[in-house]
């Protein structure tokens, strides 16, 4: 194959679509531990990250790339913003779905209580690692994940929405203890706000995300 015709597969295999659509959800929370202020505030937050993540995709999609520098270019700037406000909005659509379950309760032949118990050594192990993750974070999440490569489930202290993820890592619990999700109710209590939302996980919604990803582990073994 000539030099020329190398060139051109590799300018075609760069002709990608970089645009990527965060489309926003609704969500209504019933809890009582959150005052309705609260509410409704952290909602319009998690709809700015879309209008952010969708923005930054397009100007992704045009810009140039012939003078990219780790130092400093626009396309790093955007590269760490996409990060960034995309898991503000997933991270969110997570959090949303897996609180707020007034008649929450977990079956302990429930997937998820199974899992958990196993590999935290108890289910009451999980429930104070993941409240010390709530705690140890700064200004981001608390996230329980199934990771493809120590192929367990564990307890991840995410600051901001995109800092010390560790690759592999597939969301199943996911908190929010950035300050704007509890200062307003709770001040800096944050322990107490954390333990007040774990009373109302949905594990219906849990259990579905667990029977998912145990669908991918059988796929890869
Ligand atoms: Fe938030």
């Amino acid at each position: 194959m000539i030099k020329g015709q190398i060139k051109d597969i590799i300018r075609n295999s760069l002709k990608l679509n970089e645009a990527v659509v965060s489309s926003v959800k609704s969500f209504s929370l019933k809890t009582e531990f959150l005052s309705s202020g609260n509410k409704e505030n952290h909602i319009e937050l998690y709809k700015a990250y879309a209008k952010s993540s969708n923005e930054i995709s397009a100007k992704l999609d045009a810009i140039d790339k012939s003078s990219v520098s780790s130092n400093h270019s626009m396309y790093r700037a955007l590269k760490l913003d996409e990060a960034y406000n995309h898991n503000g909005v997933f991270l969110h659509e997570l959090y949303f779905e897996n609180i707020s379950d007034l008649a929450s309760e977990i079956p302990m032949d429930n997937l998820a209580y199974i899992k958990l118990a196993k590999d935290f050594g108890s289910f009451d192990l999980w429930q104070k690692d993941f409240l010390a993750c709530c705690q140890a974070s700064r200004c981001g999440w608390a996230v329980t994940a199934y990771n493809i490569y120590s192929k367990k489930y564990q307890n991840i202290m995410i600051d901001l929405h995109s800092n010390n993820i560790p690759i592999g890592s597939m969301p199943v619990i996911v908190m929010d203890v950035w300050q704007h999700a509890y200062y307003r109710d709770y001040l800096k209590e944050v322990k107490t706000y954390a333990a007040a939302m774990m009373k109302e996980l949905n594990w219906n919604v849990i259990e579905k995300r667990i029977q998912k990803v145990e669908q991918i582990k059988s796929l890869m073994r």
